[in-house]
Order: C-alpha cells, then sequence, then structure tokens
C-alpha cells in the first residue's frame, strides 16, 4: 500500500496542475482521453523552458553535437530495422466480463477459490454455450457469488435463463489470471503492438501502413549519414532530436508519467568502436572510478563514454534542479536489457508514486546503424583516413587481434540478426577488413530523456506549502512552487503597490516592458501585495518586483530603484531599475 501522504502530494499536484494551468486532461470538455494531457498557459511555459534549456545544453553549449528535427511519420520498414514491429509489445488481457484490458504483468497476484464452469444451457430454450469460464473469489466468499458472475457472462452470449454447468471449486494461490476488480476470468495474455498504426494516402490497406513513431532515436539513425555528409563533424559527435513519440500503452497511468503521446529529448551519440580506438591510441583508457572522467579524450572506449554522459546527464538534473540526491542511478541487469543494449544506467527519480525512471542511457553498441544497412541495403560504415593511417603501421601480431576482435563482434551481431552462418561468417569478414581501408560501423551512446515525465519530477519536487498565522492567530496554508528559475514558467511578477495611482502604474508597465523581451513577466495590480505574491509562488516566480512611490522618488536617493523579492527566503532588496536586468538575467538563463 502506497503512503497516504504520498498520494495526497499526487493529489495536490495534480489538482493544481488544473487550477493554475499547468496540465489539464486532454478533450476533457468530451469526458477525456485515457493516457493523453494537454499543458496549459503555465505548462506550456515549463516544457518549453526545460526543452530549451536541454536544446542548449547538448547543442550549442557543444561543438561536437547538432540537432535533427525529423518527421513523426516515416518509412514503415524503420520499425522492422528496429525491431519494434517484432519486439514492442506487451502482454495483455481483456477481462471476459467487462473487457477492461490489464497489462497481464502488472495484474496484483490474487489468492482464493476459482470456480470453473465447463458452459451453460437456457433452462427455457436449451441452447448451449460451450465456452469455459472462471470466476475467483477470495476465501470465504460462497459460491453463490461466482455463480451470479458467471451468469451474467452467459447471459451476455445470448443465453436467458442460465443454468452452469460442470462447476468445480479450485484453490488459487498467486494468480494473475483474474480480473482484480470483479474476480472474472481473464483472456490469455497476448502481446500487443505499442505502435499506434495508421494509412498513408486515400486507401487503407496493407500496402499503405505508416506508425506513429514510438521514438524520436531511429530518425537520427535513418539520417545519421545525411547530417555526417552535410555538417562537416566528425567522430565521435552526437545527433540531438526533441520530438513527440506515441506508445498506445494498455494501461496508462500516474498522471502523465506514462501517456500515449510524450515527447522525448534524445541525443545519439557516435562514437568509434573500441577496435578502432585501439588502432588509432595504442590503448582504450579504462574507467579510474566512479563520477564524471571530465574532458572526453581520444583514447575513450564506449565503457568511459558511457559514463561521461551519465554524469554529463546527471550533471543536467542539478542544473535546473533536481540535484544528484534526488535521483538514483540503477544499472540495468543483463536479463533486463533492451535487444539493443551493452549497458544501461536508468537515471530514477522519487516520484510520489514510487522510484521511477526518468532518463535511460543505454551503450547501444552498432545494433542501429548496423540493422538499418542490413534492411536499406545502403552502407553506414564512416571512412577515416587517421584509421588507415594508423592500421598500416600496425605490428602484425596488433593488427591481427583487432581484425579478430572486430569481426567476432560482427559476426555475433550477425548471426544474431538471424543472418544464416556462411553469409554472417563472410560479412563478418568483409566487415573487418573494412578496418584497413578506414571503414567501420559508429557506435552509439544514447541518453533518452522523457519530457514529460521530467515535468512532472519537477513539480513534484518543487511543491511545498507554507503554513503562516497572522497577528489575530488565523492560519493560512499557501503552495509555493519552488522551481529553479531557470524552468519556472514565470520569471517575474511585477507589481505597482497601488492600482489607482497612474504614475506608479505607469511606472511598472515600464519595468514590465523592460524585462519582458528577455524573459516571460507576469503583471499584476490586482490585490494587496500579499496576495500577489501568493499566487505568484503557486505559479513558481523565483523573483517579484514592486514599485512603489520611492521608485517616484519620494525618497529622492531611491528614485528609479524598486524592491525585489526572493521566493525561496522571501528575502528583499532595493535594487536600480537600470540594472535589473542585468540581476535578473544570469540567475533565469
Ligand atoms: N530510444 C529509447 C527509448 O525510446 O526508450
Amino acid at each position: 500500500m502506497s503512503d497516504p501522504k504520498v498520494n495526497e502530494l499526487m493529489e495536490k499536484v495534480v489538482s493544481l496542475c488544473k487550477r493554475r494551468g499547468f496540465i489539464f486532461p486532454s478533450s476533457e470538455i468530451y469526458g477525456g482521453i485515457n493516457g493523453f494531457w494537454d499543458y496549459g498557459p503555465l505548462g506550456a511555459e515549463l516544457k518549453r523552458n526545460v526543452k530549451e534549456l536541454w536544446w542548449h545544453s547538448m547543442t550549442r553549449h557543444r561543438e561536437d553535437v547538432v540537432g535533427l528535427e525529423a518527421t513523426i511519420i516515416m518509412h514503415p520498414q524503420i520499425w522492422r530495422a528496429s525491431g519494434h514491429v517484432d519486439t514492442f509489445s506487451d502482454p495483455m488481457s481483456d477481462c471476459l466480463l467487462t473487457r477492461k484490458r490489464f497489462r497481464s504483468d502488472q495484474i496484483e497476484p490474487q489468492s482464493g477459490t476459482a470456480y470453473h464452469y465447463t458452459g451453460a444451457q437456457d433452462a427455457v430454450s436449451g441452447k448451449c454455450v460451450d465456452e469455459p469460464y472462471a470466476v475467483l473469489l477470495p476465501a470465504g466468499k460462497p459460491p453463490e457469488s461466482a455463480r451470479k458472475i458467471a451468469n451474467q457472462f452467459y447471459q451476455a452470449r445470448g443465453l436467458g435463463q442460465v443454468e452452469l454447468q460442470g462447476e468445480r471449486a479450485e484453490k488459487v494461490e498467486n494468480s494473475q489470471r483474474f480480473n482484480p476488480d470483479n474476480g472474472s476470468l481473464l483472456t490469455e495474455p497476448r502481446p500487443f503492438n505499442l505502435m499506434f498504426k495508421t494509412y498513408v494516402g486515400p486507401v487503407p490497406d496493407e500496402d499503405n501502413v505508416a506508425y506513429l513513431r514510438p521514438e524520436t532515436a531511429q530518425a537520427i539513425f535513418v539520417q545519421f549519414k545525411n547530417v555526417l555528409d552535410s555538417s562537416r563533424q566528425k567522430m565521435p559527435f552526437g545527433i540531438a532530436q526533441i520530438g513527440k513519440a506515441f506508445r498506445n500503452e494498455v494501461t496508462p497511468r500516474n498522471f502523465t508519467f506514462r501517456s500515449r503521446e510524450f515527447e522525448q529529448m534524445e541525443l545519439e551519440f557516435f562514437i568509434k568502436p573500441d577496435e578502432v580506438v585501439e588502432a588509432l591510441c595504442g590503448t582504450v583508457a579504462k574507467p579510474a572510478g566512479p563520477g564524471h572522467p571530465g574532458e572526453p579524450r581520444p583514447d575513450w572506449g564506449w565503457q568511459l563514454w558511457h559514463q561521461y554522459w551519465v554524469e554529463e546527464r546527471i550533471r543536467f538534473y542539478g542544473e535546473i534542479g533536481l540535484p544528484r540526491e534526488s535521483l538514483e542511478e540503477y544499472w540495468q541487469k543483463p536479463e533486463e536489457l533492451a535487444h539493443y543494449a551493452r549497458a544501461t544506467v536508468d537515471l530514477l527519480f522519487k516520484f510520489p508514486f514510487g522510484t521511477q525512471e526518468l532518463e535511460g542511457i543505454a551503450a547501444r553498441s552498432d545494433f542501429d546503424l548496423s540493422q538499418h544497412e542490413r534492411f536499406s541495403g545502403k552502407s553506414q560504415a564512416v571512412f577515416d583516413e587517421e584509421l588507415r593511417t594508423a592500421w598500416a603501421k600496425l605490428a602484425e601480431e596488433r593488427r591481427q587481434a583487432l581484425w579478430q576482435r572486430y569481426h567476432d563482434a560482427r559476426h555475433q551481431y550477425l548471426t544474431k540478426a538471424g543472418v544464416p552462418a556462411q553469409q554472417a561468417e563472410q560479412d563478418a569478414r568483409e566487415d573487418a577488413d573494412g578496418l584497413a581501408r578506414g571503414q567501420y560501423i559508429p557506435h552509439v551512446i544514447e541518453p533518452s530523456a522523457g519530457v514529460d515525465r521530467l515535468i512532472l519530477g519537477l513539480l513534484t519536487h518543487a511543491y511545498g506549502e507554507v503554513t503562516t498565522t497572522d497577528a489575530k492567530g488565523k492560519t493560512a496554508t499557501e503552495v509555493v512552487l519552488r522551481f529553479h528559475p531557470k524552468v519556472a514558467p514565470i520569471k517575474v511578477g511585477v507589481f505597482p503597490l497601488l492600482k489607482n495611482k497612474p504614475e506608479l502604474v505607469a511606472k511598472a508597465r515600464e519595468v514590465f516592458g523592460l524585462l519582458r523581451s528577455e524573459m516571460a513577466v507576469f503583471y499584476d495590480e490586482a490585490g494587496s501585495i500579499g496576495r500577489r505574491y501568493a499566487r505568484q509562488d503557486e505559479a513558481g516566480t523565483p523573483f517579484c518586483v514592486t514599485i512603489d512611490f520611492d521608485t517616484l522618488g519620494e525618497t529622492p536617493e531611491l528614485k528609479d530603484t524598486v524592491t525585489i523579492r526572493y521566493r525561496d527566503d522571501g528575502r528583499q532588496e532595493r535594487l536600480p531599475i537600470a540594472g535589473l536586468k542585468a540581476h535578473l538575467l544570469p540567475l533565469v538563463r
């Protein structure tokens, strides 16, 4: 059972999101649509900030990463190559009575007595239904309850006055075959592909099937060559993309955490295979221990690059308000790894509903480019003149050893991919021979983050309540969202002390105008200053600026200064308007 306080927090966050316009259920006036969410005015700003911060940190602040914006619908063959057509499915069971759908592996195991029926007959018409059925009852419940449910099941199959047949009772322990809500038998688990299917063009036939992308990553792989040829990047380098992805989740849940339409921020960072690094540098550097390995070096193999990206991502989260202590690193066990991964670290965050994945950083080997090479028939190998030169200078023994290792890795991939033995051997040899010509297929490190779950993490992490007692002893509890200024949807609230003093209003509008070209600013003149602070606290605004009579020159030395109030400690200071922008900009960017 979850801690009630935890559920309470989730309820409060969901309610705040609706009330303040962070997140609304999609299509709400029509009853909503399960697994789809809309971002309101504050949510849209928050999300935009997060995406821009990621984009800036990944692309503009680095020389070795460039961006991409690809289509959502791509050639369907891509999803065969990626494995999504064959392997991207969850086991799913339907309730035989209500048709409610469950993810089979997530059904709460139940124990009790299962009442089985071989079929039923209509006592009036004599009509028979031979379909077997069963109902699970908790221990001690009379069989009559099972019979009632079974009657409904057979009535739904056309019987009027049901006579149940072949009743048999059986003790059941920890079964996931029954609906936890009503005890009805479920269908056998069957795989359910999570990709949304659609048709391109007017004819909805199998030749025109296409899919809404279930991840942004594949577009990066299939455009790898175009980007390499057009961007003047050299290995190692990365391609970053932010965009919508779609998964027809069987059971969307936990607010926006598992949605059917969501956004990803993915980087595919292409690196040299370890054999190439060794040929070029003489050795592949080994990780010296945990923590950030520092500035990239040419002798890094996949392990150090993987560690580097794990640490870079943790650093990013720290910079936007999720400190390292709020995250957990989870190294997936070999049996948990996706079919493409050599190693994966999940960065987990303590959501109110449990500690769950925020981002996965996977070492994907050369699986993806190799798959697209095989499926498209287009070479995905890169050419590296330095490798060609270095290879020629290697001692024969070293050359042989590296050739063999590269060959074996390629052979393993090809065999696993189902290439017939003779062909796999021939292809692996050709691939390894390519090293001498300076050719190889890059490996990939993939930090893949979900925007929506990050937004939810930021909201739950920022959520706080402040209880104050006034002079008359009356207490009030107010919500404060302690967003990092960089992600906060509104950076500054600008208030004239009084709304009925035109000089104060004019000055406040002037300050508002001065700041709004650089950051999101909210002008508010309604209610007491305390109420206005409270409204901004609830929206997560880190700074509020008040224009008062001193600003207008009532105290001459304070002319053209304003009061700035800091959300997190309530501190206030006086600053000249002329220095306001310069003071705020480094805090909010
Ligand atoms: N590209 C990895 C994922 O979508 O999970």
